[in-house]
Formats: structure tokens, C-alpha cells, sequence
């Protein structure tokens, strides 16, 4: 499958989908001058930055967004750090065939600043969580989930490097099975077909 990752961030998610070799074909950018492209660019992948503040709405973001990713192809996308809602028209177009990766025990701490929120919740576990996207806010079917203990004296950036470590191995196994049609969907379970 042709895949586009959608980024926002300091792109190291995207660096270990890229490592692990993860047939990606265009990186889209909701922000300019983030680490993503570079990392993108580095790869030699080809990159486009959408800037929301160029578009009068979401809706007319998401259509100019759905237009590029048709006509480069892409059947499938991972979510790395893009930090927007999906429209439905985009979601509907990607069903079943979309991930994202989220730096909480979903469904805690759904949104921005997951692992902030935690930390001043004050939770002893929490962990990272790979999900198929549906039109809720972080909210679609588990593929995986792993708990990360949290120690007495972590940081937001002590813990998030903990969990960055379990996002780059997690992300691209699943978008590896989900390329390989592996990840079989029923209702709110996603099951690994073995090979
Ligand atoms: C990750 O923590 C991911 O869970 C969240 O955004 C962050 C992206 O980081 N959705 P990076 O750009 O991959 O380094």
C-alpha cells in the first residue's frame, strides 16, 4: 500500500516508521519548520505542508488535504504527532486503513498534552496506545496498548522518553500488519490475523 504519514512534531515517530521501512510515500505537515519534514527530507520522501491558517475553515482544509492525498495515491495513513481533528469526509475515506499513536492508556487522557495531564492527575501507570481512526477525538479501535510505570520523581520529559521508546516499536508493527490486511476489525476489537 501507498502510505502518508501525517506529522506535526519533532518527527521521531516518523524516523522509526522510516527505519523500520515503512513504505511511506508523502509526509504531510500541518505545520511548517517541524523536525518531520527534516527527518522526511532526509529520507528523501516527498513533503507537503498544509497550514491550516491558509484555509478559511476545517472543512476546506480537510477537502484540499483528501484532494493531495488522492492524487498521490495513498491508500493508508499513520498519524505521528498530527495534532488535528479529521474531518468525517477524510475519516470515511481512510476506514480501517489509518492509525494513529497516542502517549496514554487510551481512553484516558484523550487530546493535547496527554502525558502532562497524567503526571498532574497523578496516575502510577500509564502507557501508549496504536489505534484505527474513527470521528471521535482519539477514540477508534485498539490495535495495542503498552503500560509504562511511572516513577515518583518523572518529568513530563523523563516520561515521555519512556514512551517515545514504546511508540517507535509499536507504530510501525502495526502499520507493517495493517499493511499486510492483518488487522481484522470487529466492532471495538482488532485481532491479528497470523500468518
Ligand atoms: C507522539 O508522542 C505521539 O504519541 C503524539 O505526538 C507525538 C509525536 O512525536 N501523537 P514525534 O513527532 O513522532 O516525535
Amino acid at each position: 500500500m501507498r502510505w502518508a504519514a501525517l506529522v506535526g512534531g519533532t518527527g521521531t515517530n516518523l524516523g522509526a516508521l522510516i527505519a523500520a521501512e515503512a513504505p511511506i510515500a508523502l509526509v504531510v505537515s500541518h505545520k511548517p519548520g517541524v523536525g518531520a519534514l527534516d527527518v522526511a527530507a532526509a529520507a528523501g520522501i516527498e513533503r507537503l505542508v498544509l497550514d491550516p491558517r491558509a484555509y478559511p475553515d476545517r472543512d476546506r482544509y480537510d477537502a484540499a488535504l483528501l484532494e493531495r492525498l488522492r492524487a498521490h495515491g495513498i491508500e493508508a495513513l499513520v498519524l505521528a504527532g498530527f495534532l488535528r481533528i479529521l474531518t468525517p469526509p477524510v475519516v470515511r475515506a481512510y476506514v480501517g486503513r489509518a492509525l494513529n499513536v497516542h502517549p496514554s492508556l487510551l481512553p484516558a487522557f484523550q487530546g493535547l498534552h496527554a502525558v502532562r495531564r497524567a503526571l498532574r492527575y497523578g496516575v502510577k501507570v500509564t502507557g501508549v496506545t496504536v489505534h484505527l481512526l474513527d470521528e471521535g477525538l482519539d477514540s477508534g479501535p485498539i490495535v495495542f496498548q503498552e503500560a509504562v510505570a511511572v516513577r515518583p520523581d518523572d518529568t513530563e520529559d523523563s516520561l515521555t522518553e519512556r514512551l517515545h521508546a514504546i511508540e517507535h516499536r509499536l507504530l510501525p508493527k502495526a502499520v507493517r500488519l495493517l499493511d499486510q490486511e492483518r488487522l481484522i476489525v470487529a466492532g471495538r476489537r482488532v485481532h491479528i490475523r497470523e500468518d
